[in-house]
């Protein structure tokens, strides 16, 4: 992996922070409900980069984006919606600023004393944001001495507050996005081998780069999901009713033929757990091979023995990156397998026989599910940039990183 700076390399450049402006990039955009943030999870995860650069004399302004307003004000998507939740996790005041450059921000800069800390609008309610506008970079960037990157799971846009900024003021990566570099380089990008994958969820569709990237990285790729269905239906399988891209026998055949060129192994279930109808508990639910699905039942999770074989294989590994749950684990009893191959991936994490890294959406829900996220080596904050990076795309936020 290229090297990047990190705060660390912050003294190459500055003698003293004290009273210099940090510019940082974090993620803010947190899931809410009934106007309260549910999960605090990324602000947690930059809370030691804010508090490293406030306690280092800087006076840091916050930049992040907050839902997808494209280009707009909408009071709803206000970054001042999770300002609670921020100085909650920081144990500090934050002052807002309803503006990300010109005079108003001037001011602020004015008013806060070293060591303050500001929460800056949504960087979305300006067009030039997306579009990595140089005028609105460059506005941006006359407020700020320093840029410090700590939004990994941003890193995949390439905006004005993402990436842009990068190139007019020395830039560094925070702790968290120094920790999402470092665990996922040792995941994929130079791991201890065997490697396992798991890749789940419910289409193959929005998967498809991730699988063929990885069948060319990882020993042994493990489908689950209902995107397993589509890979049983092109190897003859008679899915039922079952969630399944008909359409996608063809590629997912391909993989399979690229997995078998690079000596990768597919792992598919061999028994299944199907109902007729999709609730919890149905009277319908039964257990049986995958060859003895009948027309009129679907799919919704992998069955026990499979479970049990492929925790074997886990076993046998050294790495494992996982993405997507094995079934439809949010509706009883079709997490049973996402849960159990969780915890014997968290056990032998435990054991020190294996680095565990989870990442993207779906993911981390079914892993706190299941009771194990904290036994993981690591979690990824990231959601699309996680699977942009199983994708083996370079991300742009973190591309601008790079020492040069
Ligand atoms: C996320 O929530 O995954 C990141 O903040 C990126 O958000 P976006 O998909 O709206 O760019």
């Amino acid at each position: 992996m290229a090297r990047f700076r990190t705060l660390d390399d912050i003294g190459d450049r500055f003698d003293d922070l004290r009273g210099k402006v940090a510019l940082v990039r974090v993620d803010l955009n947190l899931p809410m409900q009934d106007g309260a943030v549910t999960d605090d999870t990324r602000v947690r995860a930059s809370a030691p980069t804010i508090l490293e650069l406030a306690d280092a004399g800087a006076k840091v302004l916050l930049l992040a984006h907050f839902g997808r307003p494209k280009g707009e004000r909408h009071s709803t998507m206000s970054t001042s919606m999770v300002l609670d939740a921020v100085e909650d996790v920081l144990g500090r005041e934050v002052m807002f600023v309803p503006e990300i450059a010109g005079e108003i921000v001037a001011q602020a800069v004015g008013i806060l004393g070293p060591g303050d800390i500001a929460l800056l609008e949504n960087t979305r309610f300006w067009k030039g944001e997306e579009k990595n506008d140089p005028d609105l970079v460059k506005a941006i960037a006359a407020n700020g001495d320093l840029y410090v990157n700590d939004a990994f799971s941003a890193a995949h846009r390439a905006h004005a507050s993402t990436e842009g900024l990068a190139h007019v003021l020395p830039a560094y990566a925070g702790r968290s996005m120094q920790a999402e570099l470092e665990a996922l380089g040792k995941a994929l990008d130079n791991p201890e081998k065997p490697v396992a994958a798991v890749v789940g969820g419910a289409k193959v569709s929005s998967k498809l780069d991730v699988l063929q990237h990885l069948v060319g990285k990882v020993d042994h790729l493990i489908i689950g999901g209902g995107m397993a269905n589509t890979f049983l239906a092109a190897r003859g399988v008679d899915v039922g009713k079952s969630l399944c891209e008909h359409d996608l026998a063809a590629t997912a055949e391909a993989i399979m033929d690229a997995a078998d060129t690079s000596g990768c192994t597919v792992h598919l279930p061999y028994d299944v757990v199907v109902a007729k109808e999709f609730a919890a508990n149905p009277p319908s639910l039964r257990t049986c091979n995958v060859h003895e699905v009948a027309e009129d039942e679907m799919i919704l999770d992998v069955g026990p023995q499979a479970v049990e074989a492929l925790g074997d294989v886990l076993k046998t590994c050294r790495t494992l990156v996982w993405n997507g749950p094995m079934g439809a684990f949010e509706t009883q009893p079709f997490d049973a397998a996402t849960v159990a191959l969780a915890k014997t991936a968290a056990a032998l994490t435990r054991e020190g026989s294996l680095i565990s890294v989870a990442g993207g959406g779906d993911t981390v829900a079914a892993l706190n599910h299941a009771g194990v996220a904290s036994d993981f080596s690591y979690i990824s904050t990231a959601g699309g940039a996680f699977l942009e990076w199983m994708e083996g795309k370079e991300l742009p936020g973190v591309k601008a990183l790079e020492a040069r």
